[in-house]
């Protein structure tokens, strides 16, 4: 058996996290549940923090709320110092909501709206991530009107698409996101954008990809921008005040899974920057980094409770669980590798390999293909470990099924930061034939 964050076995025999009897919890909250080691997040954050204040660095260390949005864990990250990166109204709605300090929020995105850039402007956040031209001139153009400067960094893509163990150096990158750094998008986009009264161009940004275990595409990115910036300090005179080099790091969602501390990561980045700053006229720009998974990934799991079973004769048996691709569709969607072990029995022996499934109507929706376990059955309660990172906040009512509730665990104590969607929460939004609105042609 496996362990992942800092769950362990009680003297019960059950599977204990933050202190709290997993078995209890849904007894006290119901399956599936989502639950979050509070203190291993906070250790998360410290970890990122301390890496650059010993090197005496400054930082921002942003969470990147996509992977779990909710009031409750924007707090938690406000309490730790952390700022915040958005891509959406909804994402900074919830934000502001959670009295998040609205100079520490980025926004990102590669298609903001009007009404989004306005939102941003009117709270005041700290700096827009501008992405492509036609955001540009229509944030310059907003600016202009509400005659308000702003903050912005330029997001570049540096030719270089990093996965979990290689990179690729792509060149000129096919991708949605980011002006071209190898192409000259990225220095007509800053020459734009310095020429402007109303931005003000605190840096660059990139992002080079997710569930990275190794530092080589960072450092590479940090080169390649750095070599453009260097150009430009020359060509226009311009000093970057930040580097922002996104997030990606990844984290253990299986025994094969061998990601390095998150120390490691910064560190090297820190000393690839200052290495390539140290040849140039450039001062040392603050660099800012937008850790989601590494923070939230690990610290939580899903708790399921297993129904039917069916054997595939010689071929496997599957166990189904009360969840699935509403509250978990990475496996679906990205093939996407768990573990997990049975949460009122731990420590039995493994005695086979089964499948879990979920329960949507889908082939495709599996939660693990081959899962070592005790014999199980109906009642038993799956822990699926590492479902912190993009489980809820990808969640869906795909068959009407409610969203599950999510608890927070501390010190021996759990609290309800989300409440489990309700059925009349499923049919809210809908009207009845006889009452809906009918929208006649002239
Ligand atoms: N910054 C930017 C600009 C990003 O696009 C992302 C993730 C992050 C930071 C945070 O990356 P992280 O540290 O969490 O890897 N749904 C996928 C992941 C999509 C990531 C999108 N961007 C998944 O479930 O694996």
């Amino acid at each position: 058996m496996h362990m992942y964050g800092t769950s362990q076995v009680n003297n019960q025999g059950h599977l204990e996290i933050g202190g709290v009897d997993t078995v209890e919890l849904t007894e006290r909250f119901g399956t599936p549940l989502y639950v979050y080691d509070v203190e291993l997040i906070r250790e998360r954050a410290r970890g990122f923090k301390r890496t650059f204040e010993e090197l005496g660095i400054p930082a921002q260390v942003a969470y990147a709320s996509k992977a779990f949005s909710s009031i409750a864990m924007i707090q938690l990250a406000e309490q730790e110092g952390l700022s915040l990166d958005v891509v959406s109204a909804g994402e900074l709605y919830t934000a502001i909501k959670a009295g998040f300090p609205t100079e520490r929020i980025h926004f990102h995105g590669n298609n903001k709206s009007i009404e989004e850039l306005h939102m941003a402007l009117d709270n005041q956040i700290g700096c827009i991530v501008v992405d492509n031209f036609s955001e540009l001139t229509l944030l310059e153009e907003i600016c202009s009107n509400r005659e308000e400067k702003v903050h912005i960094l330029l997001r570049v893509t540096p030719g270089i698409e990093a996965h979990t163990h290689d990179y690729i150096l792509t060149g000129q990158e096919d991708s949605k996101f980011g002006f071209d750094l190898i192409n000259g998008q990225a220095e007509n986009a800053l020459n734009q954008a310095i020429k402007s009264n109303w931005l003000e161009v605190l840096g660059l940004h990139c992002h080079i990809g997710s569930q990275i275990f190794q530092t080589t595409g960072f450092l590479l990115a940090a080169q390649k921008i750095i070599g453009k910036l260097k150009e430009w300090h020359k060509s226009l005179g311009f000093q970057p005040k930040v580097l922002n080099l996104g997030g990606g790091f990844g984290i253990r969602y299986t025994e094969e899974d061998d990601p390095l501390p998150a120390s490691q990561y910064v560190e090297e980045i820190v000393r690839e920057v200052q290495k390539q700053i140290a040849h140039s006229d450039l001062e040392m720009p603050e660099i800012w980094i937008e850790p989601g998974r590494s923070l939230v990934g690990d610290a939580g799991l899903t708790l399921y409770k297993v129904g039917s079973e069916k054997e595939v004769p010689d071929v496997r048996k599957y166990l189904a669980v009360d969840g699935g691709m509403s509250d978990n569709i990475r496996p679906a969607l990205y093939e996407a590798k768990y573990d997990a072990v049975l949460a009122n029995r731990p420590l039995d022996p493994v005695e086979e390999t089964v499948a879990i499934a979920g329960k949507c109507c889908e082939s495709g929706d599996m939660l693990i293909w081959d899962l070592p376990l005790p014999k199980a059955g109906r009642g038993d309660i799956l822990a699926v470990f590492c479902t912190g990172a993009y489980g809820y906040s990808m969640s869906n009512n795909y068959n009407r099924i409610p969203r599950p509730a999510v608890v927070f665990v501390e010190n021996g104590e759990a609290r309800l930061v989300i409440k489990r969607e309700t059925f009349d929460d499923l049919i809210r939004q809908d009207l009845a034939f006889h009452e809906a609105v009918s929208f006649n042609k002239e």
